[in-house]
């Protein structure tokens, strides 16, 4: 079984197969409710003989809930929400799983000890389910730019991701991927003073402007996509658009590379 987990520091988004769904990337320990009313969506686990809250439960009732707001992935909030996500896709004994790491965090370093965090066999208990997880294979590839894998193409493939607290933007070139013109930006939706859309638009245009062509055609992707079209179009990138889902674009492209590079 393939998953791709966009283990986001707002929403972790995933897909398999033909389902995909999202839940809020909070993460709190669990607390003794005196009085216990369940919800849908509610997810507590027991991992490692601890026991978390998670996504909109954690945010309702959690105690230091946490939302993982560090440089790096490689800590056990994002452990906990890519294991929950693959729970809640179906998994059971082995999969195989595709996630992402900001442009800027794509190092051998960090990839191998995200990696090292993942695959192997994890135990875990969500909603009194017991179930063991073998993750063989956790490839870890970028965010925003894997977006590319969604329709691949030849010519020059702009895409720019702002995300809750970083935008990742990344340049394809003949389907080759250009390191030059491509990186992080340390500003998203979330940590931006003025987080609307024409403030965002100025300061990404404002970053990218020198470097890439304002009649290139630039992919808009992330949660707030929808919003920053219209703004782009006006201060910057005439031809900017849109997926249909941008939200899911970056987990679409993890599995579309996962499905051709470790099989379905
Ligand atoms: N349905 C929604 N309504 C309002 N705001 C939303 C909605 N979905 C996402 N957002 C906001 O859009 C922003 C981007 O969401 P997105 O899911 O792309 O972020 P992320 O991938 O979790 O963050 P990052 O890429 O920085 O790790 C966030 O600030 C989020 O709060
Ligand atoms: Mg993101």
């Amino acid at each position: 079984m393939l998953v791709a987990v966009d283990a986001g520091r707002a929403y972790v988004k995933t897909i398999t197969g033909n389902r995909k769904f999202s839940f809020p990337s909070k993460v709190s320990k669990a607390r003794q409710r005196t009085f216990v009313q369940t919800l849908e969506e509610d997810m507590e686990i027991r991992y490692q003989g601890k026991d978390y809250f998670i996504g909109q439960l954690a945010e309702r009732e959690g105690s230091f809930t946490r939302q993982m707001m560090t440089e790096s992935k490689v800590n056990i909030e994002t452990v906990l929400l890519v294991l929950t996500a693959l729970f809640q896709a179906g998994a059971i004994g082995e999969v195989k799983l595709v996630t992402g790491v900001p442009i800027n965090m794509y190092k051998e370093d960090e990839r191998a000890r995200l990696r090292a965090k993942l695959e192997g066999e994890h135990e875990i208990i969500l909603n009194g389910t017991y179930r063991k997880l073998h993750i063989t294979k956790a490839a870890i590839t970028i965010e925003g730019g894997a977006a590319y894998w969604v329709h691949r193409r030849m010519g020059t493939v702009r895409i720019v991701d702002p995300g809750a607290r970083t935008t990742n933007y990344a340049t394809f070139k003949d389907g080759i991927f250009i390191d030059r013109e491509s990186g992080t930006i340390p500003k998203g939706w979330d940590n931006v003073r003025e987080a609307d859309p024409e403030e965002m638009a100025s300061m990404i245009v404002g970053h990218l402007g020198g470097m890439w062509n304002i009649t290139d055609v630039v992919e808009l992707i992330g949660g707030k996509a929808h919003d920053l079209v219209e703004p782009f179009k006006r201060v910057g990138f005439q031809f900017a658009t849109t997926f249909e889902d941008p939200q899911f674009a970056n987990a679409l492209g993890y599995y579309a590379l996962g499905k051709e590079t470790l099989g379905e």
